[in-house]
Order: C-alpha cells, then sequence, then structure tokens
C-alpha cells in the first residue's frame, strides 16, 4: 500500500524532481541507472566475464557474480550521478522475464532498498523496457521518440518479437520467434564457427571484411508475423559437414564470407516479416531494439526500410541495445507518473506467460 506521505509527495513533484534508480539482474549483466526525469545520469554496467569459458550462460554462476556486482555497482550508480539515496523518488526494478536467480538478486535488493528508504518500488518487464529505451534521453542522445502508435522489432538474446507498440504500457506482441531468438541464431552459429561467446558482435565484426553474397542458406517459411530460427542452425552445420569433408579448413579460409552471409541471412528474415507487418499496421514511426539491434547489418537495412517506405526509422544508441539499467529506470519514470506502483511481494518471473 502507498503511504500518504508517498502520495503527497507525489503530487507535487515536477518532472525534474523525480529521480528514479534502475536495477537489472535478468541474464549476466549486473547493471544499475539513475535517472533524472527520463534523463539519464548514470548508467552502470559490470558484465560476467566468467561464462566465457562455457559458451554460454551459466545461470548459477550469473547469480552468484550478481550477488557480488550488486552493491558496488549501485553505489556507483548513484555517485556518477551525483545523487544521494535520500533524493531518490522511486526504485524501478526487472521483475521478469530472466533467469530466475539472476532476478532474484536485483528484486532482493530493490525491495529492501525501498523498504529503508520508504520509496516506491515498481517492477518492469524487460522486454517492454527494450522497447521504452526509444524514451531515454541523454546530453548525447537529444532526440524525437517514436510517436504512437508505432512497431518495434525487438531483437535480443532470448526474444525476437514485432511489437504494436500503442501506448508505453499498451503494447500488443504481432509477431515472435517460435523456436530460437534472432540473438541466439548469431550465438548459437558462432559456436558452430569456433568463434568466442557471445558470437554476435564476433560475427558482426569478422562480416565487415567478408562477402555476403559468398554462401546462401535457406529460408523459413512461418505463417503470420512469427519467426523461426532453429532451421537456419541446422541447414548451417549440415552446409559446413559436407564442405569440411572435402577441405578440412573450409571454416578457416572461409570465416569471413561465412560470417557475413549467414548475417545477411538473418537480417533478410527479420526485415522480410517486419515489413509484411508494416504493411498491415498503420504507423510512421518504426524502431528496433535488444541485444542484436547493435548489429552493423540490421541497422543499415532497418534505416534503408525506413526510407523505401517513407517511415520514421529510430536506432538506439549501441549503450542502450544490449541489457541496461537506464530502460528499466526509464520505464519506472512512467509507471512512476501514472502511479503504478508494486508491492513488497512482488516475485519474479522466468517467462512472460508467468506475469
Ligand atoms: O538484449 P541483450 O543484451 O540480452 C537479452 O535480453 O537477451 O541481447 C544479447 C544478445 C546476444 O545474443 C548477443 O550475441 C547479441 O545480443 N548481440 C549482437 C550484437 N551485439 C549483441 N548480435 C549481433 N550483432 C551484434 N553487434
Ligand atoms: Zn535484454
Amino acid at each position: 500500500m502507498i503511504s500518504l506521505r508517498i502520495f503527497a509527495k507525489m503530487m507535487k513533484e515536477r518532472t525534474e524532481d523525480i529521480y528514479i534508480l534502475g536495477i537489472e539482474s535478468s541474464c549476466d549483466d549486473t547493471s544499475a541507472a539513475v535517472l533524472q526525469g527520463t534523463t539519464m545520469l548514470s548508467n552502470v554496467i559490470a558484465g560476467q566475464k566468467v561464462h566465457e569459458a562455457y559458451g554460454g550462460v551459466v545461470p548459477e554462476l550469473a547469480s552468484r557474480a550478481h550477488q557480488q556486482n550488486i552493491v558496488p555497482v549501485i553505489d556507483k550508480a548513484l555517485k556518477d550521478a551525483n545523487v544521494v539515496k535520500e533524493n531518490l523518488s522511486a526504485i524501478a526494478f526487472t521483475r521478469g522475464p530472466g533467469l530466475l536467480g539472476s532476478l532474484l538478486v536485483g528484486v532482493s535488493f530493490a525491495k529492501t532498498f525501498s523498504l529503508g528508504l520508504d520509496i516506491p518500488l515498481i517492477e518492469i518487464d524487460h522486454l517492454q523496457a527494450h522497447v521504452l529505451a526509444h524514451f531515454i534521453q541523454d546530453e548525447q542522445w537529444r532526440h524525437d521518440p517514436p510517436k504512437f502508435p508505432f512497431l518495434c522489432l525487438t531483437v535480443s538474446g532470448g526474444h525476437t518479437q514485432i511489437v504494436l507498440v500503442k501506448d508505453y504500457f499498451d503494447q500488443q506482441i504481432v509477431g515472435k520467434t517460435i523456436d530460437d531468438a534472432a540473438g541466439e541464431a548469431f550465438d548459437k552459429t558462432a559456436k558452430i564457427l569456433g568463434l568466442p561467446y557471445p558470437g554476435g558482435p564476433v560475427i558482426d565484426k569478422l562480416a565487415q571484411q567478408g562477402n555476403p553474397n559468398a554462401f546462401s542458406f535457406p529460408k523459413p517459411n512461418i505463417s503470420d508475423f512469427d519467426y523461426s530460427f532453429s532451421g537456419l542452425k541446422t541447414s548451417i552445420l549440415y552446409f559446413l559437414r559436407d564442405r569440411l569433408k572435402e577441405n578440412p579448413n573450409f571454416i578457416e579460409q572461409n570465416r569471413e564470407d561465412l560470417c557475413a552471409s549467414i548475417q545477411k541471412t538473418i537480417v533478410d528474415i527479420l526485415l522480410k516479416k517486419f515489413e509484411k507487418a508494416i504493411l498491415q499496421y498503420d504507423v510512421r514511426d518504426i524502431a528496433l531494439a535488444g541485444g542484436v539491434s547493435a548489429n552493423g547489418a540490421l541497422r543499415t537495412a532497418f534505416s534503408e526500410l525506413g526510407e523505401k517506405r517513407a517511415l520514421n526509422a529510430h536506432l538506439l544508441p549501441f549503450k542502450y541495445t544490449t541489457d541496461n539499467a537506464t530502460m528499466i529506470a526509464v520505464s519506472g519514470f512512467f509507471k512512476y507518473q501514472k502511479g503504478d506502483l508494486s508491492e513488497q511481494s512482488a516475485k519474479p518471473y522466468s517467462r512472460s506467460s508467468e506475469r
């Protein structure tokens, strides 16, 4: 229950007096950010190198690393922002979806901190926050955010969604992957090619020196606005198995061309469906979000699609593409303004369906 003292404070607060602390711990990045209104004052992210040796995120190790990182990360976020904890208006945290052990660390910390400071607690859905990253402002990025309704292509390590965004928290998923996410398609094929984890940024870099038309891979035929990426991984496996029989050095000799061709296939699959959605829904703005939206080829093709269809195409600065707490804090700001606050009983959820 929101106390009268908090309610009275919220009623008379001006936007520039609202300071939100955001906490993100859904996967393998511990992040904290402080916002004044929608303006980012600090954005601290501690990655976890420990997973590299295993070629993917190990949930138990992620949870332990979050426990080690969370206090120093929040401390640094407050210091970088030059804000004392007593000046915070509310604490926004990622409730899900994500790894339960990882989420628990952020959720428990947020609850304790809000109780200690006697300020509101605000739960945030990680995927809605990826979309709302487009409403962050910062000194290097003063911009006009997308106008409602807009279509957002959210592409991350765990999710691939086409979202019709009618309002901040009125986000309708019109298409999604039925198996692997786009980020998994990058990471799993990178693993097949013997590249380190996470493979997405490595493929992006190597692809810059390769020919995107060197090899072609079949594209899935899925109904409506849904995606499928598991078939691509299988066809790459069979393709390489046959080539390696003829030439054991095939991967080393064609690494850049393979990366460029695989990347082009993933980008083509993503944008073909997204263009179909553009034709169906009446929007003037389109947006790209999530970790894979850092991909150079995808960004270029997305902007070109905007030009082709005469739409405003919105891209995020790189620091707001992958997991970050600023997107959690900005989502928290919009919920705070609505008075949409959470209870201490809020539990993390691993899947969106458990929300
Ligand atoms: O949004 P995110 O940080 O975490 C999740 O919520 O999943 O996304 C991480 C994903 C990983 O699969 C990573 O390989 C991919 O984003 N990624 C990229 C690039 N940078 C990160 N994929 C392709 N090209 C990139 N430059
Ligand atoms: Zn994410």
